[in-house]
């Protein structure tokens, strides 16, 4: 594993890829410009007083978010290692492993938001492995993690199940999954089965459901599933995955229950047409 990223990782901001190493020695103009370089950060991260998102529309983002889920976690990761699905520019990453996690890797698909990613996490001296991957490929990755976040993708997904099915394989602790939830914010009591003839449950705000998103929805054609929390919660669920916490009405950090059935994962079942 790589220790010593600053004289590793080159500043993607560069037109001759200069190490990192020099970073710390910036000024804050200096700072401001390589950060804008960067591109838009969808993550605001402080870098010793520079702010790389101070515009968010969804203000300090995701820090605000942080704020109401941080308590999930140990105070001191003791190591632990973390998978952060859809990383971003690492707000998650770096949280963690400034509270002591061990292994944390970042995996997206955007090397814009991975080069950010890598340029926050080295100005901050903390060793985290940042790699292009999508979640569709993370049951590729080797092992299992402690912790496993899965937060703000699933609604940017155009096979939600199907990537819920294979990060669950990644778990070994924790999974903390978030989403964008639209619609009815009541859970619903649900029942083993429904009478074909029962159409009333359609008709009911509440019961399990995910709007689907023909065209775009706030500006991003990357929004297809919009799920109400009795359907985020139905889907966790339905994955084999026991709720253990809420911390906040997006929020849910769930543990493996019975994500496999006699030694076979869910998603190889239902692959092969044996679920
Ligand atoms: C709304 S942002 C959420 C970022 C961060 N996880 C958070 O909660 O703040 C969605 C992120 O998922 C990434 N993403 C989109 N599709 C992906 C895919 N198929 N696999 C992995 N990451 C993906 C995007 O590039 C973006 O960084």
């Amino acid at each position: 594993m790589n220790t010593n990223l600053q004289n590793t990782v080159s500043d993607p901001t560069s037109d001759d890829a200069q190490p990192l190493a020099s970073l710390q020695h910036v000024n804050a103009i200096e700072l401001t410009q390589k950060v804008e370089a960067l591109g838009d950060w969808f993550h605001n991260i402080d870098l010793d007083g520079v702010s790389t998102a101070p515009n968010h529309f969804l203000g300090d983002y995701p820090n605000i978010k942080w704020k109401q889920i941080s308590s999930v976690f140990p105070a001191d990761l003791k190591g632990a290692s973390v998978l952060d699905v859809g990383c971003n520019a690492g707000f998650y990453s770096i949280a963690l492993k400034q509270r002591g996690a061990g292994r944390v890797l970042g995996v997206d698909v955007d090397t814009r938001y991975l080069d950010q990613a890598r340029f926050a996490a080295s100005f901050l001296h903390l060793d985290i492995e940042f790699q292009k991957c999508t979640v569709y490929e993370v049951d590729s990755i080797a092992g299992q993690f402690d912790y496993v976040l899965f937060m703000g993708l699933f609604y940017h997904l155009r096979y939600p199940l199907l990537a819920l099915d294979k990060v669950v394989k990644k778990v070994s602790g924790q999974l903390v999954f978030q989403t964008m939830l639209r619609g009815s914010k009541h859970a619903y009591p649900v029942k083993p089965n429904y009478d074909f003839w029962n159409k009333k449950i359609f008709t009911d705000p509440d019961f399990p459901a995910a709007y689907f998103i023909e065209n775009s929805y706030s500006n991003d054609q990357t929004n297809w599933f919009i799920p109400n929390r009795s359907g985020a919660e139905g889907m966790l669920r339905s994955a084999g995955l026991q709720i253990v916490a809420h911390p906040e009405p997006e929020t849910w950090v769930c543990e493996p229950k019975s994500v496999q059935r006699d030694g076979r994962y869910i998603l190889d079942m239902e692959l092969d047409g044996t679920l």
